[in-house]
C-alpha cells in the first residue's frame, strides 16, 4: 500500500526513535528537517558528500569514513536491526564528526534530498530479489536511476557491486540505455577493485568463492 511520506517517516521512526539519544551521528529524518541540508547537518566545512544505501551491518561504511576524514558519508538503511549494529559499533568508537546515518528505505529520496548534493552513491549487495515475480522489489530500475541522477552532482558517480550476475547485468543494461550516465571502466564489470573496503557480505561471498561484479557509471 502506498503511503505519503509524512506517513512513512512517522512509521519508521516510531519503533527507532528511543536510538537517536545514544549517538549523535544518527540522524533521525522528520517533516521538519527535509529536504536535508548537510552542509548544515555536518557543519564540518567538508566538501565532498557520499551516500550510501544500503548499509548492512556499517563495516564498510565506517572504515571509509574513517580512512577518509575529508570526506562526508551518509548511510541508510531500512530495517532496524541493521542500524542497530550499526549503532552498536559507532558506540565503541570515538566521535565520527564525517559520518551521518539514518534508518530509511531508498524509496523517497528524491523527497528528503535535493538535488545535485551527492558526489558518490554506492550500492553494495543490493538484495538481489532472484525470482522472477520478485523483480518488482529489485530498488534499481529506470524510474529509480533518475532519481539517483538528480541527486547526484554534476559528474557524479554510481557505483554498485553485486555477486548476482543477472541482477548486475539489468542495472549494467539499465544505466547504458538510460543515456543519463556513462560507464567509468573500459568492460561493463571489473571483478576486482584495487583499495576497495570489502563490506561484510562481501568477504562472505567471496570466502564462499563468488565472482564480483563491481559497476562504476559517472552522471551526464
Ligand atoms: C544483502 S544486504 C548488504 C549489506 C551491505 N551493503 C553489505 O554489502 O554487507 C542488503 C542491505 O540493504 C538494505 N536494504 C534493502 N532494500 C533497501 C532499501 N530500499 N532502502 C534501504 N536499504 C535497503 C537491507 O536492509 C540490507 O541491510
Amino acid at each position: 500500500m502506498w503511503i505519503t511520506l509524512s506517513e512513512y517517516l512517522k512509521k519508521i521512526n516510531s519503533d527507532s526513535s528511543k536510538y537517536f539519544e545514544f549517538n549523535d551521528r544518527i540522524l533521525e529524518v522528520t517533516d521538519k528537517i527535509i529536504p536535508l541540508d548537510f552542509e548544515s547537518i555536518f557543519n564540518n566545512g567538508n566538501k565532498v558528500l557520499k551516500f550510501e544505501i544500503g548499509f548492512g551491518n556499517g563495516e564498510s561504511l565506517i572504515k571509509l569514513a574513517e580512512k577518509y576524514p575529508d570526506i562526508n558519508y551518509f548511510g541508510i538503511d531500512r530495517k532496524m536491526d541493521r542500524v542497530r549494529t550499526a549503532l552498536c559499533k559507532l558506540n565503541k568508537k570515538n566521535k565520527i564528526a564525517n559520518l551521518m546515518i539514518s534508518r530509511l528505505g531508498a524509496d523517497y529520496i528524491d523527497q528528503i534530498i535535493r538535488q545535485e548534493s551527492f558526489d558518490e552513491i554506492i550500492m553494495n549487495f543490493p538484495d538481489p530479489w532472484p525470482k522472477k515475480r520478485h523483480h518488482k522489489n529489485r530498488t534499481i530500475n529506470g524510474d529509480y536511476l533518475s532519481v539517483l541522477h538528480s541527486v547526484l552532482k554534476k559528474d557524479g558517480i554510481f557505483r554498485f557491486a553485486s555477486d548476482h550476475e543477472e541482477y548486475s547485468m539489468e542495472v549494467f543494461e539499465l544505466l547504458k540505455r538510460s543515456k543519463l550516465f556513462r560507464n567509468v571502466y573500459d568492460t561493463p564489470f571489473k571483478n576486482e577493485v584495487k583499495n576497495r573496503i570489502e563490506t561484510q557480505f562481501e568477504k562472505h561471498k567471496t570466502r564462499e568463492g563468488c565472482k564480483i561484479f563491481h559497476i562504476k557509471f559517472a552522471k551526464i
